[in-house]
């Protein structure tokens, strides 16, 4: 709550009285997942775990603050380096016999360069403010993903779908975590490219 809800509203605040823009990340997961279709910015948020609600509070005291702001919401973000799912799954399938991947949350695996790219494109755009979905293009499951990983790493560990009620997990997590993109296309002219061709360029780096 510290780190998520009360500091960006007080960045807000400072960049309120700096006359700055303040430009900061949030996430699919203020959604509880239950629509059928992707997720648009005038779909009201109902997160199912704390990180969401943290997350959510986080909106909300940056926009309270009338400072110029850029949220983008994004999903399921990973990269060459650091903690996150790519690197997970390349180093269990080289460690264990099988991995079972959940099969049945639906969302775009989005690369950190990708989401760079594409903020330093609104960046320069005199007076861009505003809330807007940010994620890369297409869809899958957390088991698609992994199998596209280790397809691209030529890795023949098999990997099995489970379901989520099958994956021992503190938080829940929405079914669908898909958002539609089609305000950022529309306001910027922007859009990412599809989640599989940004897995390839990030393996690129991380297998060279
Ligand atoms: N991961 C996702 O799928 C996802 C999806 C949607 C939105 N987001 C949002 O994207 C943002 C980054 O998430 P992430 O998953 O990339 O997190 P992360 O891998 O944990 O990275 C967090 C970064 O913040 C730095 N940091 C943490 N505490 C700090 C502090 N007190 N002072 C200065 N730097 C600090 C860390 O520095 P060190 O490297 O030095 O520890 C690290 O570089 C978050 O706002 C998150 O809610 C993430």
């Amino acid at each position: 709550m510290q780190v998520n809800a009360i500091a960006p509203g007080i960045l807000a605040e400072e960049a309120k009285r700096l006359g700055a823009l303040l430009v900061h990340y949030s996430t699919d997961y203020v959604f509880d997942g239950s629509k059928k279709s992707p997720y648009k910015e005038e779909d009201a948020p109902k997160p199912l775990s704390v990180y969401g609600r943290s997350k959510l509070e986080g909106e909300q005291a940056i926009a309270a603050s009338k400072c110029r702001y850029l949220i983008f919401r994004t999903s399921w973000v990973y990269g060459s380096r650091g903690r996150n799912f790519l690197l997970t799954i390349l180093k269990a399938a080289r460690e264990k016999p099988e991995l079972r991947v959940v099969d049945d949350q639906f969302g775009a695996p989005t690369s950190s360069s990708a989401i760079a790219d594409a903020t330093a494109r609104v960046l320069p755009l005199r007076a861009a403010q505003g809330l807007y979905h940010m994620t890369a293009g297409g869809q899958t499951s957390w088991f698609g993903f992994a199998q596209t990983i280790l397809r691209n790493a030529a890795i023949s560990t098999p990997v099995l779908p489970i379901r989520s009620d099958q994956y021992p997990a503190k938080a829940t997590r929405p079914r669908n975590s898909v958002l539609d993109n089609a305000r950022l296309k529309q306001a910027f002219g922007v859009s990412l490219p599809g989640w599989e061709s940004q897995l390839e360029q990030v393996m690129g780096q991380v297998l060279r």
